[in-house]
């Protein structure tokens, strides 16, 4: 299986970088094939760039979408819409959502059902805090979140897992690859059993501090399907580098 390596730009990028960045990534993207690429940039500039991306090199997500299908939800924005503007994939349930917007497990769940509903991917995140972990609570915390965010829709191919320690989010820190190993293959288990997809079809992400230094490893360790990056993904150089580590 082709790794997946996902940008998750956050609030950052204007449309001159954004245009330079998305150049960069399709040259790289274009000499490994052992990488599927797609590039998450902030709603606004998601149109743009993937109209910049038309030779299908690399992919377009968005960073987050509405569970309805439309209303009056000011400020949000649609499934249907990021499928419109050119999107595969939509990020849904990140640590920054749960914590700062107060998403729960049963809202990531209903974006999700909307995005395969609407033909995009969710990639699900999950993630357990430091303090959580401390208390040996990784596995509990992460195995609920698990069982709530994925919808019943959920079905071979048509969702991604993504497994962000909050306190390795933007931190410099990273567990180990043995740490990675035993959560990922945890993670594969129960989301096996809440899907009845085969353990082997289950695609779990690693997020969390990903950088050209340690994607190789991380992308080698085992049911590791691929990386979600976040400040890494905007330096050219660097993102280049993880495309490449895969
Ligand atoms: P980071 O962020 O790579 O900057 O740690 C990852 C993420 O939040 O998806």
């Amino acid at each position: 299986m082709k790794k997946l390596v996902v940008a998750n730009w956050k609030m950052y990028g204007q449309p001159a970088m954004a245009r330079q960045l998305a150049a960069a990534v399709v040259q790289q993207a274009a000499q490994t094939s052992a990488a599927s690429v797609v590039m998450c940039p902030p709603a606004i500039l998601v149109a743009d760039i993937a109209k910049s991306l038309d030779n299908q090199m690399v992919a377009v997500g968005g960073q987050d979408c509405h569970a309805d299908a439309e209303g009056a939800h000011t400020g949000d924005i649609s499934a249907v819409m990021l499928k419109d503007a050119g999107c595969s994939h939509v990020i849904v349930g990140h640590s920054e959502r749960r914590t700062n917007h107060g998403e729960t497990s049963a809202q990531v769940n209903a974006k999700a059902a909307r995005a395969i509903v609407s033909g995009l991917i969710p990639i699900i995140c999950i993630g357990e805090t430091l303090a959580e972990r401390e208390k040996g609570e990784a596995e509990a915390v992460v195995g609920a979140q698990l069982r709530q965010s994925i919808p019943d829709s959920a079905a071979q191919g048509n969702f991604v897992l993504a497994y962000e320690p909050v306190w390795a989010i933007g931190s410099g820190k990273t567990p180990t690859t043995d740490d990675i190993r035993q959560m990922h293959r945890y993670i594969v288990s129960v989301a096996s059993e809440r899907t009845g997809v085969a353990p082997a079809a289950v695609a779990v992400l690693y997020g969390g501090s990903v950088k050209a230094a340690n994607a190789k490893d991380i992308m080698a360790t085992e049911a590791v399907a691929g990386v979600l990056v976040g400040g890494a993904s905007l330096k050219a150089d660097e993102f280049c580098s993880i495309i490449a580590a895969a």
